[in-house]
């Protein structure tokens, strides 16, 4: 595509901070110019006329090439934003409609970031968490609310195709990659309903992967492994619960979660593809130029490479790896000043 349209949702809290680094970076870097298009969507277009994500909205952001957003939702408990709305409103009906099955999160201790871990070892995994199943569907209800004898459900929703189709992903990803090794993580022992699908479907898609070795670990142990090893892990399948858990741990283990970057994609390329960082809006830090820009400013990069421009995207890794390496510890720069140095790198 000569000039890709590129619809840009910077969202809520440090949202629009981050957004405007990563398109600041956007512009150096890439080859080709984008056409953007922003959509004010978020927290304050709904406290203003109660819309979240109109369909005709939804429609134009189909027509793009790729989606690039910052971050959605309000302060936890703002009596004004009852939860979820947003977050399911807004954020996963872009992920369900637009079947982003794959929610790409790479890992990597870069050189010279510090990790909170005593031992680290060479941290470089990437976790393909499912995108459009599991607990997030909406699958459940309340009964008797308010009173004592109050029931609430949320039931994991595992289909064989979504499974079968994110996993192959991960085998195809995991095959590409020096090590070549997959690692399923799950709770086989208690959800024996769902595991017992994942693993039969991870048996037998592997079976046709002979040269990808593979490994099985229940959560919980997962979470002791990648405090203790980390760098065990080279590709990561869970589902898409686990796999929103596993990635903040594995953003604090490498940098922390203002490094961290996703893709939300459709292999199959059907559908526009949306890059976001792993962190929500902040609200805690939000408007005072203190987030750190660059998980927004990697996953601009991932977005570039999805689009076929990996020497691009290669390029702002580097600019970053620099800036990072240059960090002085214990110094704070503007969220502004972290873009402007790593666009002055490209
Ligand atoms: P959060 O990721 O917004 O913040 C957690 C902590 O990390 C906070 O202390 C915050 O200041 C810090 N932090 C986050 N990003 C940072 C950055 N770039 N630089 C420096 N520090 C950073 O998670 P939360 O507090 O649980 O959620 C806040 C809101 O964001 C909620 O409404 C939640 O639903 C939403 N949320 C949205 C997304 C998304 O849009 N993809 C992701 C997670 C949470
Ligand atoms: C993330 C966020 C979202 C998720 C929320 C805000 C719906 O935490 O992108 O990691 O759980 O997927
Ligand atoms: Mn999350």
């Amino acid at each position: 595509v000569a000039s890709p349209t590129l619809a840009v949702i910077p969202g809520d809290g440090i949202g629009p901070e981050v957004t405007a680094e990563a398109l600041k970076v956007l512009e150096v870097a890439s080859p080709v110019t984008f056409e953007s298009t922003r959509y004010d969507l978020g927290a304050e277009r709904y406290l203003a006329t109660g819309e979240v994500l109109p369909d005709s909205v939804l429609a134009e952001i189909r027509e793009h090439d790729a989606i690039l957003l910052g971050a959605v939702g309000g302060k936890p408990n703002d009596p004004n934003l009852p939860p979820g709305i947003l977050e399911r409103g807004l954020l996963l009906r872009l992920r369900f409609e637009l079947d982003h099955y794959v929610n790409l999160r790479p890992s990597r201790l870069f050189p010279g970031t510090a990790s909170p871990l005593a031992a680290p070892g060479d941290i470089d995994f990437v976790v393909v968490r499912e995108g459009t199943e599991g607990p997030y569907t909406g699958n459940g209800g309340a009964l008797r609310v308010g009173t004592p004898a109050e029931i609430a459900t949320e039931v994991s929703v595992n289909t064989a195709y979504g499974v079968e189709r994110v996993i192959r992903d991960a085998f195809d990803r995991a095959e590409k990659r020096p090590r070549k090794k997959l690692t399923l993580v799950h709770k086989t022992n208690v959800l024996t309903n769902a595991g017992s699908l994942w693993w039969r479907l991870f048996q037998s898609v592997g079976a046709e992967h002979p040269d990808v070795t593979t490994d099985y670990i229940h959560i919980d142990a997962a979470m002791i492994f990648m405090v203790t090893d980390p760098a065990r892990f080279d590709v990561i399948v869970t589902d898409n619960l686990f796999g929103d858990i596993v990635t903040d741990l594995a953003a604090a283990i490498t940098g922390g979660i203002g490094l961290a970057a996703s893709g939300n994609v459709n292999p199959d390329r059907t559908t526009p593809s949306m890059f976001e960082p792993v962190h929500g809006s902040a609200p805690d830090i939000a408007g005072q130029q203190k987030a750190d820009p660059t998980a927004a400013i990697l996953s601009g990069a991932l977005l570039l490479d999805h689009l076929g421009h990996a020497d691009a995207a290669a390029a702002i890794e580097t600019a970053v790896l620099a800036d990072l390496s240059e960090r002085a510890p214990g110094t704070s720069r503007r969220t502004s000043e972290v873009g402007d140095a790593i666009a002055a790198r490209l």
